[in-house]
This record gives C-alpha cells, structure tokens and sequence, in this order.
C-alpha cells in the first residue's frame, strides 16, 4: 500500500518540471499551481494538492478550517478541537483532555497531511470529522466544495503572518544552509512569492465565497479573534452547530476553552518533541500577539505592503 503511495505521488512528480518556480522559504523551491505557490515540502506540495484534488472525499458532515501558514492555525485548530469535543471530555477523569498532551496538529490533522497515512485516519474517524487545510479555496478538492459541509477561514494582518514566516522558516530552514534576511523574506512575501501564497489572493478567494454563501463559510480574522475571543469563540460554536448553552455559559465553559486553548497554556504543553511530521512542537508557538510586525519593518517596508493592501482589497470589506 505504502508502495502504491508513493507511485501515486511519484505520478504527480513529473508534472513540476513545466510550473514556473520561485525561490522557496523552507526548503528547494515554490512552484505554482492553479495561481498559488506551494513549497516544495510534503505536507504543502502540488503533489498533495493534486492527489486530493483526485482523491479526496468530503462527507457532509465534515468541518473544515482553512489559513494561510502562520495566520493562526494552531489556536483555531485548538478551539475547534475543543468547543466540538467538549462534553466527551468533561468531567471524565479516566482520560486527559487531549489538548493538554498533545500538539493540536495532531487532535485536528491536515487533509494534506491525512493522505499520507498508511491508513487514513479520517476514513474512520468520529462524525464530525475535523480537518484543517491551506489549499486554496480554488484548488480545494471538489468534494468539500460540493457537500453540505462548512468551513471556517482565519485570516491575519499580512505585517504579521510576513514576521511569523520568517521566523517559522528559518527555525525550519537546513542548518548547514544560509537563514533568510528579513529583506529577502519581505521582497519574496510583497511578490506573492510565500508558502501557498499570493497572501492577498489565498484571502480573497475565501472571502468572495464566504460573502456569498455565510452558512458555509464564517471568515474570521486573527486580530477580531484576540480583541474578543469571548465573543469569537461563541460565534465559531453557533456556526459550526454546537452553541453554548445558558447553562453553559453561565457555568464559564467558555472561558474554559479559551483558557485551555490560550498561547499560554499551550505554549507549555508543547515545549518538547516534534509532529510527526518531523517539525518541533514549539515552533508553532512564538509571540502570539498582534502587531509584532512594528519590531521588524522598517516605515518604508510597513507603507509598502499597506499600499499593496489596499489596492488588492479595494472595495472588499477585510481590516485587521
Ligand atoms: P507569531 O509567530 O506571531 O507568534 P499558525 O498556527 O498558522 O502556524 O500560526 C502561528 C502563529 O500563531 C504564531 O504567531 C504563534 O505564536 C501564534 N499562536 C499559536 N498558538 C496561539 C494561541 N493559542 N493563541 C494565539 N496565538 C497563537
């Protein structure tokens, strides 16, 4: 089976050499897809796009979370994880909850990274099924787009997810190679030339569907998610058809999840070991605030990107 995997993928191997290429940010290179660049890495690569896009099937049940790297996947996948699971957990003292053992990557996996098991945990696994994903809105496989299934997008002020990046890439970057310079991070990132990037396009596909079609698709941003994660987390709980109810609330159970799911608290709880996708836990935990971005950017690099913002969200209702 294992050997079969790899033919498939091998298959789609072939096809790279034709795609334009631009320098990547983690390893070899990006090529584009469908409009977008992916990083040549496994869990991010046109190959997984390409054997999703043919294999993968939704089921309508199923919930979806899709970002762009570093817009604040963990903590959603966290959340999620949490407001969904939460009455198999509570006041159940034989098991640990799983987000104070575990990464969230591993509670809810990547679609991306999901096709390179052995044997797909998501064919069996509990209704919902939760998954997260950085594919593009116009390269998502056509089954998601087609079942009833819902699908939250978190997005993020481009200063920051461009800081982030940076500090991601080169914790991840080979050792024996050069790091990247800020500068060089910010030429690439203004060019669209990021992991699934054009940053402003991976946002205005899923915007333009979530305007029309708000039941299936609830856009939120990083920076609303941190003024108000009280409210945010409600929000996230209704759309998905699990609300909070007056007992509940009343009872702080969501204040609970937003501390057990706090940068704090799993900051900690990751502290040591790696997915198994080889990346340490901790690199997905590093400030975890909004406006980073003023200790990096330089006043021409900050007006630079606010005017590229502007002129492609221009008439679009997204502010960070
Ligand atoms: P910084 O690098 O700015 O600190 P992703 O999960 O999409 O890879 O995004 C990572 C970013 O989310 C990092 O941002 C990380 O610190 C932040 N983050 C991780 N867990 C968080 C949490 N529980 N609450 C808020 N931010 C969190």
């Amino acid at each position: 089976e294992r050997a079969n995997m790899a033919l498939t993928f091998d298959k789609y191997k072939g096809r790279l050499q034709m795609l334009p290429k631009e320098r990547g940010w983690i390893t070899g290179n990006l090529y584009m897809y469908q409009g977008f660049w992916h990083q040549s890495m496994r869990i991010i690569s046109i190959e997984t796009v390409m054997a999703l896009q043919d294999t993968f099937k939704a089921h309508p049940t199923d919930i979806y979370l899709a970002t762009l790297p570093k817009s604040g996947t963990t903590w959603l996948k966290a959340l999620v994880f949490a407001i969904v699971n939460r009455n198999r957990y509570k006041n159940n003292s034989l098991s640990t909850h799983p987000l104070l053992i575990s990464n969230p990557h591993n509670c809810l996996p990547f679609i991306e990274t999901e096709i390179y098991r052995h044997t797909p945990t998501y064919a069996k696994a509990h209704s919902p099924r939760l998954f997260a994903t950085h594919i593009p809105y116009i390269s998502l496989p056509q089954s998601i787009l087609q079942s009833n299934c819902r699908l939250i997008y978190l997005c993020r002020n481009p200063k920051d997810v461009l800081v982030s990046m940076f500090h991601f890439a080169n914790k991840l970057r080979d050792k024996s190679g050069s790091l990247l310079t800020f500068e060089e991070a910010f030429e690439l990132f203004s060019n669209g030339f990021m992991p699934i990037g054009p940053y402003w396009d991976h946002i205005k596909g899923y915007h333009k569907v979530s305007s029309e079609h708000p039941g299936k698709v609830l856009f939120l941003t990083y920076e609303d998610m941190k003024t108000d994660t009280l409210n945010h987390v409600k929000r996230v709980a209704k759309f998905l058809g699990y609300p909070f109810t007056e007992k509940e609330e009343t009872e702080g159970a969501v204040q609970e999840i937003i501390r057990l799911c706090s940068f704090e608290n799993l900051s900690e709880v990751n502290k040591h070991g790696n997915l198994r996708e080889g990346i340490p836990n901790d690199a997905f935990f590093r400030k975890g605030e909004v406006g980073d971005w003023t200790n990096h950017l330089t006043n021409e690099m900050s007006q630079t990107l606010d005017r590229i913002t502007r002129e492609k969200f221009h008439g679009l209702d997204i502010s960070f």
